[in-house]
């Protein structure tokens, strides 16, 4: 039996998996995000804490929680807590790994579909009574996608599975660049490895699907935009700091590049005022990569088992941090 914070509102079926457990939880059922402070207070004397991907749990946090011993993120990325700094701490750490793939997958393609043909401008331009007649130089043609090159920056099971939509979907051309090659997605939808700079200057359609690091942190910069095609666009359904916003609006003002999609930003929940201006040829979504209902109670149950074995001192089947030596400076 041990005591849980949860940060934010959650599914019933995740709450009951904890409570089944006989496990008390204190969980702030709202949709405010805490500020670190508030988070500390409520948190405090508690040995498991689930949280989201915009909670930041820095070293401090963790010194503060001398009790805790689960962090369980709801989200498969966590650039939002210090692994290191928990590992030292004896803390583990899980993520929801494989949940979320598919879902994050069709959500980088329908961004990809939306920029290139404009979905977005053209549902306005239809709401707004615009559409009186069809015509040839329609307002809102966009760029064909099958048979086009698409780039995947990162091919990992995200990757792989926007590469297999591309490839069945829309017979593209998969290129890709990453830490390692795979062979798998070679195999299955030919994709070839290039090295960075060759995909950037090739691809009509650039998807990124990389971690934040700091080797990540503005990948995509003034050079890249550069060094992109002229009618290229960029999805961005990862982590927002992966591309200069700033860059990316001169590049778009300038027109060397076509669009973006993005579903991710540098700092969210607040966006980069000039990209709001930008509409033609760029889509905007809230953080949607995994937003299906199927999918987020999912990600919900499998953090909520995560905190379990956790709490048992098993080994929980989603341990970010492998090299932890649970509860080592804890009491337990
Ligand atoms: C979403 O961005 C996630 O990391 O799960």
């Amino acid at each position: 039996m041990a005591e849980i914070f949860i940060t934010r509102k959650v599914f019933q079926d995740a709450i009951d998996i904890l409570d089944k457990e006989g496990h008390t939880i204190d969980i702030n059922d709202t949709d405010r995000i805490l500020p670190a402070s508030e988070l500390v207070n409520r948190a405090h004397g508690k040995a498991g804490l689930v949280c989201l991907l915009n909670d930041r749990i820095d070293s401090w946090v963790m010194d503060e929680l001398t009790s805790i011993k689960v962090i369980s993120n709801i989200a498969v990325g966590y650039d939002n807590i210090d692994i290191a700094g928990a590992t030292e701490r004896g803390i583990m750490v899980t993520n929801t790994p494989g949940v979320l793939t598919e879902t994050t997958a069709d959500l980088a393609f329908a961004m990809l579909l939306g920029a290139a043909r404009r979905i977005p401008e053209a549902d306005q331009y239809t709401r707004a009574g615009k559409f009186k007649n069809w015509q040839l130089m329609q307002p809102h043609m966009g760029v064909d996608i099958y048979e086009k090159t698409l780039g995947i920056v990162g091919m990992g099971a995200i990757g792989q599975a926007v590469a297999k939509r591309a490839k069945k979907g829309f017979d593209m051309r998969i290129i890709y660049y990453g830490p390692s090659k795979k062979e798998s997605a070679e195999k299955e939808y030919e994709a070839e490895f290039v090295e960075f700079d060759e995909l950037v200057a090739t691809s009509d359609f650039i998807s990124i699907h990389v971690p934040l690091t700091e080797k990540t942190k503005h990948m995509f910069s003034t050079q890249e935009f550069k060094d992109m095609k002229s009618t290229a666009i960029l999805i961005n359904t990862a982590r927002g700091p992966v591309v200069d916003e700033a860059a990316l609006v001169e590049a778009i003002k300038h027109g060397r590049i076509r669009g973006a999609a993005l579903d991710v930003f540098e700092e969210e929940p607040s966006i980069y005022p000039e990209l709001i201006n930008l509409k033609q040829n760029v889509v905007l979504t809230p953080h949607i990569g995994s937003a299906s209902i199927e999918t987020r109670l999912r990600m919900a149950k499998m953090a909520a088992r995560n905190m379990v074995e956790g709490l048992k001192g098993n080994r929980p089947p989603n341990l970010i941090n492998e090299d932890v030596s649970p509860h080592r400076s804890r009491p337990t």
